[in-house]
C-alpha cells in the first residue's frame, strides 16, 4: 500500500482525497519508483475538474522524481537504486508508484530530485515549443503569456538563450519584476498595459513572429492581434478556460499560423523523450535554465497547492513531497 491522493469525482480542489491505495508489483515493462519529489502542473487542474476525463477513481499527477524500487520482467536500462523521473503517466502524486519504464528517463547526479520534478514537463514543453513546433532563434521577437510562471519562466530563459527578442505578459508588478530578471526585453502587465500595443511598439509596427499563449479564452484575440504577417500563434494551454471555436478567417488577416501542440505527441517516441529530457538537463546544469522552485507542499497539501496555482497566487514550480516539506 502507499499513501496517495485519490479523486472518486470531478470538481474543486476539495474532491482530492489522502488515501492509502494498492501499489502493486511492477509487471513486464514497469517499474516502481520510490518518489521524492511530485511536479504539480496545470494538467492537473484539468483531470481534477473533468477538462480533461480520466478514468475514476483516480490518483492524479504526470510527473515525479525518486529511485526505482524494483525493476519487472524485461527491463533492461533500468536498475534497482536509479536515481529516474518520467512524465506523462497519470498517477504520480503518491508515495510509490508502478510506472512503464519506457516512460521514464535517468536524471544525471548534477541535478536534485526537487528540480527534476519541477522541470522536466515544464522544461520538455518550453523546448519543443522553443525548438520544434518552430524554430525560434535571433530573427524573432515574442509573446511569452504567464511567463512568471512555471513553464513560462523556462520559455522566457531559454528563447533569450536562443537569442529572441522576449515580451513576457504577467498579471502583476511582483511578477514582472521577477520575468525581467530573467532577461526579458520587455515586460506587460494585463489590464493596465495595452500588449498589442506594446508588441507593435517593440517590432516598428509590424508585429511579432510567435505568440506563446497558455492562458487561452481571454488571451486569444489579443495574441492574434500581435502577429507580423505569417506569424504562428502556439496556444499551448488554457489556463483561462478553453478557447471557443473559431473564425478561420480570423488567420486571413495576414496568412497567419495557428497550432495547439501538446508534449505528449512530441515525446511519444522514447528516443525523443530521452533526448529531449537530456536536453532540459543539459540546460539546466550549464545555467541556461534556472529553476525556480517557489512552492514546496507536503503530498497531503496537493488540494492548497492546487488552490494556488488556479488563483494565479503562484511563481514557478510548485512541488509536492511525500515526506514533507
Ligand atoms: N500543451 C503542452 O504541451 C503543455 C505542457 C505544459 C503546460 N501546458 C500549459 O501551460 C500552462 C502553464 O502551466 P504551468 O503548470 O506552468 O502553470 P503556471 O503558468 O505556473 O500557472 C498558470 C498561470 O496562468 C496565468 N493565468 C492567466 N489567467 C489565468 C486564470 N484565469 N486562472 C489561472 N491562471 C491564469 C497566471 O499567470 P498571471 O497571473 O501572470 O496571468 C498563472 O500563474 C497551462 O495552461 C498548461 O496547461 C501545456
Amino acid at each position: 500500500m502507499t499513501r496517495a491522493i485519490r479523486i472518486h469525482e470531478t470538481g474543486g480542489p476539495e474532491v482530492m482525497r489522502v488515501e492509502d491505495v494498492e501499489t502493486g508489483a511492477p509487471a513486464a515493462g514497469q517499474v516502481l519508483v520510490a518518489q521524492r519529489a511530485i511536479g504539480v502542473n496545470f494538467i492537473d487542474v484539468y483531470h481534477r475538474t473533468g477538462l480533461y476525463p480520466v478514468a475514476l477513481p483516480a490518483v492524479i499527477g504526470q510527473e515525479a522524481a525518486g529511485v526505482v524500487e524494483a525493476v519487472g520482467p524485461d527491463v533492461a536500462d533500468l536498475r534497482v537504486g536509479d536515481r529516474v523521473a518520467y512524465v506523462g503517466a497519470l498517477g504520480a502524486y503518491a508515495e510509490r508508484r508502478v510506472v512503464a519504464a519506457d516512460r521514464v528517463v535517468p536524471v544525471p547526479s548534477a541535478i536534485g530530485d526537487d528540480v527534476a520534478a519541477a522541470a522536466m514537463l515544464k522544461g520538455m514543453t518550453a523546448r519543443y515549443l522553443l525548438k520544434d513546433t518552430t524554430r525560434v532563434g535571433p530573427d524573432d521577437t515574442i509573446v511569452v503569456h504567464a511567463a512568471a510562471g512555471g513553464t513560462g519562466q523556462l520559455l522566457v530563459q531559454w528563447a533569450k538563450h536562443l537569442g529572441a527578442r522576449v515580451l513576457g505578459v504577467v498579471s502583476s508588478d511582483a511578477k514582472a519584476e521577477i520575468v525581467r530578471a530573467l532577461g526579458a526585453d520587455d515586460v506587460v502587465v494585463t489590464l493596465r498595459d495595452d500588449l498589442v500595443e506594446r508588441a507593435k511598439r517593440l517590432t516598428d509596427g509590424r508585429g511579432v513572429s510567435v505568440v506563446y499563449d497558455s492562458v487561452g479564452r481571454d488571451t486569444f484575440g489579443r495574441s492574434i492581434a500581435c502577429l507580423r504577417p505569417r506569424g504562428m500563434l502556439v496556444v499551448f494551454g488554457q489556463s483561462s478556460g478553453p478557447v471557443p471555436p473559431i473564425d478561420l478567417g480570423v488567420l486571413a488577416r495576414a496568412s497567419l499560423y495557428l497550432t495547439r501542440p501538446t508534449l505528449f505527441t512530441y515525446v511519444a517516441a522514447r528516443a525523443d523523450l530521452l533526448a529531449s529530457a537530456a536536453d532540459v538537463f543539459d540546460a539546466i546544469a550549464g545555467g541556461i535554465l534556472s529553476v525556480s522552485v517557489s512552492n514546496r507542499l507536503p503530498l497531503e497539501r496537493a488540494a492548497d497547492a492546487h488552490r494556488a496555482l488556479e488563483s494565479r497566487a503562484t511563481t514557478g514550480a510548485t512541488i509536492l513531497l511525500p515526506h514533507g516539506a
